[in-house]
């Protein structure tokens, strides 16, 4: 029999139903696709990653970046084992332990294309849009909405240095962004029931902010896999959901993106995500946090997640209590 021994600073399951769990287990009950999870979830099993997905990754020596002493945390950065083992990554799965099952995705080649409201649509290598941006190092908190946080040292660029590439039109008031579509490797895209591709948005205005990140490195070295590799959004004031991971392509529109958990779960999930220790999430309360990579440390949970100085004046005017959460 397997027995898995669960880390010093994982969140039992009783105390942390990882949102993913419960609705799968709830959509799953009211459908026909359970034994189609489980028969596709134990065919990774048996797969070892192809030649393309072992390969090297052409950027490496750009890595470690300079730390950008701008953005400081307030508490010791999680040890590296943690941020790369305890993941959400609902393509891989619906544990936090898809690591493995995450190196079957091959992240070379790999195009990011930009379409919609831009002056000229177009498509870039990875390699390509990587060696034009301007890489720095942050230290960002990171706070998912199943009450737990880490602190990570993120390598990338600020999204707004690719919209400045992108060269979105005047009217554009939303980014959509949108996540890989292969279900050959990735097996929870089997699951039709699923809103795939995992999508995200960010009006331009909280796109344009100093803070939205794009990171392309962890620990001074490349991304991992089940982080995201090669390209995710890093979004410090927002819930982990909106920093979407495996970025292929961006969509400048007017229209706001329904979002994946949105479409999932619109009664639990809204557009706007902003951490609020305030406003509870029906099964979670949002007060406090469990720091990742601890003695199961608990610290209470800041509005915005300690970044207001940095973004709420993007939400002047707003009912935070209503519009932010849901
Ligand atoms: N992006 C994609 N494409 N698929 C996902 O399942 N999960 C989100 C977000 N981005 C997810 C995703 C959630 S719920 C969280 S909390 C964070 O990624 C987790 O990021 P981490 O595994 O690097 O901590």
């Amino acid at each position: 029999m397997l027995i898995k021994r669960r880390k010093d600073w994982e969140i039992p399951e009783i105390v942390a139903t990882p949102e993913v769990a419960y609705f799968s287990r709830r959509r799953l009950l009211h459908g026909a696709g359970a034994v189609m999870l489980t028969t596709a979830l134990a065919s990774c099993d048996n797969k070892k990653p192809s030649a393309a997905a072992s390969a090297p990754d052409p950027t490496a020596g750009l890595y470690p970046a300079k730390r950008d002493p701008a953005y400081k945390l307030d508490r010791a950065i999680t040890p590296e084992n943690a941020v790369t083992t305890y993941n959400n990554y609902y393509e891989f799965g619906t544990s936090k332990d898809i690591a493995d099952d995450a190196q079957m995705l091959p992240i070379r080649p790999w195009t990011v294309s930009f379409e919609g409201m831009v002056e000229k649509p177009f498509t870039i290598g990875i390699d390509d849009l990587i060696r034009k941006m301007p890489l720095e190092e942050r230290l960002y908190r990171h706070r998912c909405v199943e009450a737990w946080a880490m602190a990570v040292p993120w390598t990338g660029f600020a999204l707004s240095k690719l919209i400045a590439l992108a060269k979105p039109l005047s009217g554009a008031t939303f980014v959509e962004m949108q996540t890989f579509m292969k279900p050959d490797v990735a097996d929870g895209q089997n699951q039709s029931f699923y809103p795939w591709p995992y999508t995200e948005g960010l009006t331009m205005a909280e796109a344009m902010n100093e803070l939205a990140f794009l990171a392309t490195g962890l620990y001074g070295k490349p991304l991992a896999k089940q982080n995201g590799s090669p390209l995710r959004l890093a979004v410090p004031w927002k819930y982990g959901f909106k920093s979407i991971k495996g970025i292929v392509r961006f969509k400048f529109t007017t229209k706001r993106p329904t979002t994946y958990w949105e479409a999932l779960g619109p009664t639990e999930y809204g557009f706007w995500a902003n951490v609020n220790p305030d406003v509870a999430h029906p099964r979670w309360s949002q007060a406090s946090e469990e720091l990742i990579g601890t003695a199961s440390e608990r610290v209470l949970t800041k509005i915005f997640n300690g970044y207001g100085a940095q973004v709420a004046s993007l939400y002047k005017g707003m009912n935070i209590g209503d519009a932010l959460f849901r």
